[in-house]
């Protein structure tokens, strides 16, 4: 069962939230090949979303997790926030990280406690897929817009990737667990009920990955 303040599965909040875990997390970024790749890409695409809309302020990255990105997103403000749900990822990203006007917070994305615009750009990468329900990944995507002054910089699994597509016959077939996936348009839909405009969505990779990273921007 999950629900606000326990949106993902049990045993995987436990892990993230263990030491070994959090440590285990890192260790995968810079071992693994396969995360060596997509953090690079991630990291090429958001290079690319702040030349589009250039330096801010203030950015809430929510979840921090180890702090993979905290160093990029600190070149493009002046101040930052690192946040996560877990206490141990916390004070892993702020043992490695703490310098020059960076915050931590525990915090959850899905209860923001932060005030409606808050901060000029709030980046969440890799949480919605783990979020359970789709009630749960709507709730984190109204939580940035609500919380973004300018910009909401997201990842989500998308429903209409080939790797979605794939995992469906596999769960048809096989019996696997679905995906927490959400469609493209349903993202674009509450994005704009929120009084945003999507600028960019870049799939991760178009094999193999089912990640899209999306720019939306306040109108
Ligand atoms: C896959 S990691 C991603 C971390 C970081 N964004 C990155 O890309 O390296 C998922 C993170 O989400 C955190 N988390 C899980 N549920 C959360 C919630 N409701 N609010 C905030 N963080 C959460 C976990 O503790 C974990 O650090």
């Amino acid at each position: 069962m999950t629900n606000v303040h326990a949106p993902m599965q049990p045993s995987k909040l436990q892990n993230y939230n263990s030491a070994r875990g959090a440590e285990a997390y890192k260790a995968d970024y810079q071992k693994k090949l396969h995360r060596k790749w997509s953090d690079k890409r991630e990291r090429a695409l958001l290079a690319r979303y702040f030349q589009r809309i250039g330096k801010v302020d203030t950015i809430l990255d929510l979840p921090c997790g180890h702090g993979r990105l905290s160093d990029l997103l600190r070149s493009h403000c002046q101040r930052l926030v690192e946040g996560d749900w877990s206490f141990t990822m916390v004070q892993l990203n702020q043992r490695d990280h703490d310098r020059d006007h960076r915050h931590y917070v525990r915090a959850s994305a899905l209860e923001i406690p932060f005030k409606d615009q808050a901060f000029d750009a709030v980046v969440s990468f890799r949480l919605s897929h783990h979020l359970e329900t789709q009630e749960l990944r709507e709730q984190h995507l109204r939580e940035l817009f609500r919380t973004a002054k300018k910009h909401v910089i997201v990842t989500w699994f998308s429903a209409t990737s080939l790797k979605n597509m794939l995992r469906q016959l596999r769960v048809k077939i096989a019996g696997k667990k679905p995906k927490n996936v959400l469609r493209n348009d349903r993202v674009r839909a509450i994005a704009e009920q929120c009084g945003f405009r999507q600028q960019l969505a870049k799939p991760l990779f178009l094999i193999g990955s089912g990640h899209v990273l999306g720019l939306f921007t306040r109108e």
